[in-house]
């Protein structure tokens, strides 16, 4: 096992992946890769993992200044292929009983062309001229000021890649950050989608139903801005621990592809589930690492 800190920055080579683990004060394995999720899922084993939680990179939200990040693609046809390249690694190494709950939220078209300036409102932003920015319809003969539908877009690649779409919950995101528009509503909701790779699954209902909760709308606050000194945009420990409550068994194998600053992992660590990280950021890794070793 490495130190966090032993990694020479300088000599890390292109497409090399870097690796942490250790146990838990409980005894429970976690692990964590940093590098390209496809190129770390494709050396894991099929069918060891209960239960994937993520968040990808949303489409030309944020830079994360890493090369070779998923996210700013020039069409949205090739976002969703990298997404989907990934997931498709992701459904060979879960089992055939688990299940993936996969947030992702939209983007609109801008076509408003190069912006002045730097954007005040998040320094993690492409400056510049992204995708969305530039005229031309992003090639899908999109209108200036309409939403792409990228998390329906991904979705529906996935169902034609096999995986069962088996429900579309609504992530109510109480308290977020309200967009400064004035000529639409604002925003306040993001999808998660709950997949599976057989009609045949583990699922327990019980804590939606207990919770007195509504099964498929869920009202969770939105995590602060940036909470811990790295910005990932990450998302709240109580929707990974709803998700896990009923998707994942006491003692399942948890993933996931794009840990960002290890929410996934910490809840499941958290809960006595081993838990696996990826992440093409060094810096996020390091990060995830060292809260890891304090559970
Ligand atoms: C939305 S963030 C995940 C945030 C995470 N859920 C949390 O709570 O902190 C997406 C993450 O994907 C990572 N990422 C982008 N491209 C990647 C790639 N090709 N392989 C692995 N990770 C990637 C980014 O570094 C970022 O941390």
């Amino acid at each position: 096992m490495s130190s966090v800190f032993d990694a020479n920055e300088q000599q890390v080579e292109k497409n090399q992946i870097i690796n942490w683990d250790g146990f838990t004060k409980s005894g429970i394995l976690w692990q964590v890769y940093c590098g390209d999720s496809f190129e770390v899922l494709r050396r894991l084993p099929d069918e060891s993992v209960n239960c994937v939680v993520t968040s990808p990179p949303y489409y030309c939200l944020r830079d994360y200044k890493v090369e070779g990040q998923i996210g700013l693609e020039d069409s949205v046809e090739d976002y969703v292929e990298a997404i989907c390249k990934v997931m498709d690694e992701v459904r060979r190494v879960l089992r055939s009983d688990g299940t993936l709950f996969f947030n992702l939220g939209d983007t609109y078209y801008s076509g408003k062309g190069q912006s002045q300036g730097n954007d005040r409102k998040s320094n993690k932003r492409r400056f510049g001229l992204r995708a969305v920015d530039k005229s031309g319809g992003l090639g899908i003969g999109l209108q200036r000021k309409s939403i792409i539908g990228v998390p329906w877009r991904v979705a529906i690649e996935m169902a034609s890649r096999d995986w069962v779409l088996r429900s579309p919950i609504i992530w109510h995101r109480e308290k977020c950050l309200p967009e400064s528009v004035l000529d639409r509503p604002r925003r306040s909701y993001e999808y998660i989608f709950m997949f599976v790779k057989s009609r045949k699954y583990y699922f327990n209902r019980e804590p939606l139903v207990d919770q007195k909760v509504e099964e498929d709308l869920w009202t969770i606050q939105a995590r602060p801005k940036v909470t811990n000194g790295i910005d990932t945009a990450p998302y709240p420990d109580e929707l990974v621990q709803r998700c896990l409550d009923i998707g994942c068994p006491e003692g399942g194998v948890v993933l996931d592809p794009f840990a960002g600053s290890g929410t996934t992992l910490r809840v499941a660590l958290n809960s006595n589930r081993p838990a696996i990280g990826i992440d093409l950021s060094r810096e996020f890794c390091k990060f995830m690492v060292k809260e890891i070793r304090g559970i």
